[in-house]
């Protein structure tokens, strides 16, 4: 136990039975929220969460639901409210990669769905979820984005896209929620050790993500944990004064060398 900095509070979180988004629902527990685990597919993974939480004392309730089907995630608002309370902390985290195909070979399609799983989605469970949380008097969003929305990689349009389209929305929605007490902030990671992360490092450089731990500057590719803290830190009362941030957990990113005549 963490200690109690979110007691009270009633937290979603999307995609919350694998990687980033089960380490951040574990933590929000730790800290004290009640927390609901949503998924897509995997029932048995959001269920195991769900029984981790509980087994440390925690209370949280397994929902599933896609979150690029916007009538999905309203009953989802209201099936969380029902069981749990109005949604104070909403974590938009689920997320799924592009095809990785260039721009010169993307079909519309692919932008289309990514959009909706990163961007118009979120944006609909949002919006759904806002009348209670303007209701709390201090409520969260908080935004899974990426590190690389910086670095626009090769083949990687779509995702970088729907994610940098996503960090816009919360950085006005932010402006515009202040007077309401919702705050918006972005977590943008660099790479992390999920299933997600070994398929892009199998579909880029090649190999399994733990051989790339040696060349990280801390020694390790970032943790799910690494991201989770920092999103109970964000919800918590010492980020009070904290709306409209970025945050890149990357680890600082790579060194760069210094050019000589610069
Ligand atoms: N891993 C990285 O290197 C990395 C880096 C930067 C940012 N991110 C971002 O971090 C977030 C989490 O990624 P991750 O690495 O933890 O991915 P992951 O290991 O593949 O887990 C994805 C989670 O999202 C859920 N999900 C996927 N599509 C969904 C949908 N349409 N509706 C509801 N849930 C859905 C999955 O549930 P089911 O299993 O039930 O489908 C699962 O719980 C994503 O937004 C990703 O873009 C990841």
């Amino acid at each position: 136990m963490t200690g109690a900095r979110l007691a009270g509070r009633i937290a979603l979180v999307t995609g919350g039975s694998r990687g980033v988004g089960r380490a951040v629902a574990k933590r929000l527990a730790a800290e004290g929220a009640a927390v609901a685990v949503n998924y897509r597919r995997d029932a048995a993974a959001a269920d195991e969460v769900v029984k981790a939480i509980e087994a440390e004392g925690g209370t949280a309730r397994a929902y599933a639901a896609s979150v690029d089907d916007p009538a999905a995630t309203a009953e989802l608002v209201e099936r969380v409210h029902a069981d749990l309370g109005p949604i104070d902390l909403l974590v938009s985290n689920a997320g799924t990669a592009s095809r990785g195909t260039a721009v010169a070979d993307t079909v519309p399609e692919e932008y289309l769905r990514l959009l909706r799983v990163h961007t118009l989605g979120p944006l609909a469970l949002i919006r759904a979820a806002l009348p209670g949380m303007r209701a709390a008097g201090r409520a969260d969003v908080i935004v899974i984005s990426s590190a690389i929305v910086d670095a626009a990689p090769s083949g990687g349009a779509a995702y970088t896209m729907a994610k940098a389209a996503m960090e816009a929305a919360a950085r006005t929605l932010a402006h515009e929620e202040r007077a309401h007490g919702v705050r918006v902030n972005v977590v943008a990671p660099g790479l992390v050790a999920t299933e997600m992360g070994e398929r892009l490092v199998a579909a880029s450089v090649g190999g399994a993500i733990a051989e790339l731990d040696a060349s990280y500057p801390f020694g390790r590719v970032a943790r799910p944990g690494d991201v989770a803290g920092v999103v109970a830190f964000l919800a918590s009362a010492d980020a009070d004064y904290l709306t409209a941030q970025r945050i890149l957990v990357d680890g600082g990113g790579p060194d760069v060398p210094i050019v000589s005549g610069g």
